[in-house]
């Protein structure tokens, strides 16, 4: 590598890392008093791109509303990408942190400040270090991951033309600060919404045989739709249906004409994905049609499953094993959460990695997007180092 041994540029992050960790602890709590929701990320975008020029790292053009990318040049090789999500979330936070959000019911209960952080640690370490660098790094920061939109508009925005692999992680309050989750395959779920709308005859409760109920028909609807996971999915994939409201209706005595459901549709993978939607299509407009109802589904496609590359997922935990040791890189179970991330999967190969941030002793216990969320900023360290780690061996890797 251009004549820097693999321990002498561990040892260089390092200490790039260590000196640079409190200007990074300042942009993390600048980012999380100001957090701005998913695509009116102007301010942020402002502020990253502020800091950008600071640190003489080149801001490349980007067609998106909110949001931004960056580009390290070094020797001649390819480019891999690596991704933060910079939005925050319509909650209030409940702390009394003294850089809690200033935005009444706003406020970074995902810890994407977190992650915005780390890739421009991540940024600024590679370029001082790009006389080594056998490649490009960009560095994407990416809006709107908690709504929709944001992954998609970046690569409508062609940020990904020309990149090899790409590779992001999530702040995990689950496993304490020094530990990675790193894993191949499935990681997280797709996630897809639906809303059913069930058209019966409203009138008198007192003359039911008068109408069509579209209380009962939305009964049946939901107790066939259990049915799908339990009976049409093999017990190997994983898959969830839930109904998360069910609007029908305003007094005692009076049939509606009208039920409303709404809901959300997880799966581990693409064909589970496709054959639930099918048998969902078909048992909602059996089940209305043969109660007498009539129905509209309106299907929504939103984020694909989380499936990590073998190849990529090997070089980045290699990555990790440097960091935090082989023992703290440990396997993580797949969650039914999802992540927008994944897109990025639909285009180049990549990985998509659990940074370790619970720390008890702090008090850092609560999960993800609660009111009392926190995250132990030792692990933007971790989180620098294996950015930095990790863009050095997909660049050198065949
Ligand atoms: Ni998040």
């Amino acid at each position: 590598m251009n004549g820097v041994s693999n321990q002498e540029l561990s040892k260089l992050v390092d200490e790039k890392v260590e000196q640079l960790f409190p200007k990074l602890v300042d942009i993390r709590r600048h980012l999380h008093m100001n957090p701005e929701l998913s695509n009116m990320e102007f301010e942020t975008t402002k502020f990253i791109n502020h800091q950008l020029k600071e640190f003489r790292i080149t801001q490349i053009p980007a067609d998106v509303k909110t949001g931004t990318a960056a580009e390290i040049t070094g020797g001649v090789g390819p480019t891999v990408a690596l991704r933060a999500d910079i939005d925050a979330l319509p909650i209030l936070e409940k702390s009394n942190l003294p850089f809690r959000s200033k935005v009444d019911g706003v406020s970074h209960m995902c810890g994407h400040d977190v992650h915005t952080t780390i890739a421009l640690g991540a940024a600024v370490v590679l370029q001082e270090l790009r006389e080594s660098l056998p490649g490009n790094v960009r560095v994407i920061f990416q809006p709107a991951e908690e709504t929709e939109g944001g992954a998609t508009s970046i690569i409508a925005a062609g940020l990904l033309n020309g990149v090899k692999s790409i590779i992001g992680l999530h702040n995990s309050p689950d496993i304490p600060t020094g530990t990675m989750g790193v894993k191949a395959g499935f990681l997280m779920a797709s996630v897809d919404d639906f809303t059913i709308t069930i058209k019966g005859k409203g009138g008198h409760a007192a003359q039911p045989e008068r109408t069509i109920d579209p209380i009962v028909i939305g009964t049946a609807v939901v107790t066939q739709l259990q049915t799908i996971v339990s009976r049409t999915v093999p017990a190997k994939e994983s898959a969830v249906i839930s109904i998360g409201a069910f609007q029908a209706g305003a007094t005692n005595n009076v049939i509606p004409d009208k039920a409303i459901l709404k809901g959300t549709v997880r799966t581990s993978n693409e064909e589970v994905r496709q054959q639930i939607y099918e048998t969902f299509k078909k048992i909602v407009t059996n089940t209305v049609t043969g109660l007498g109802g009539e129905v509209e589904i309106d299907y929504q496609f939103l984020i694909p499953a989380v499936v990590n590359d073998e190849k990529i997922t090997k070089i980045v935990r290699s990555a990790a094993t440097a960091v935090v040791g082989e023992e703290n890189t440990l396997l993580p179970e797949p969650t039914m959460g999802g992540e927008d991330f994944s897109h990025y999967q639909k285009v180049v190969p990549s990985c998509f990695v659990w940074l370790g941030s619970r720390n008890e002793e702090k008090g850092i216990i609560h999960g993800l997007h609660h009111p009392k969320f926190m995250v132990d900023e030792e692990a933007i360290k971790i989180g620098v180092k294996w950015m930095v780690q990790s863009a050095f061996m997909l660049l050198q890797e065949d």
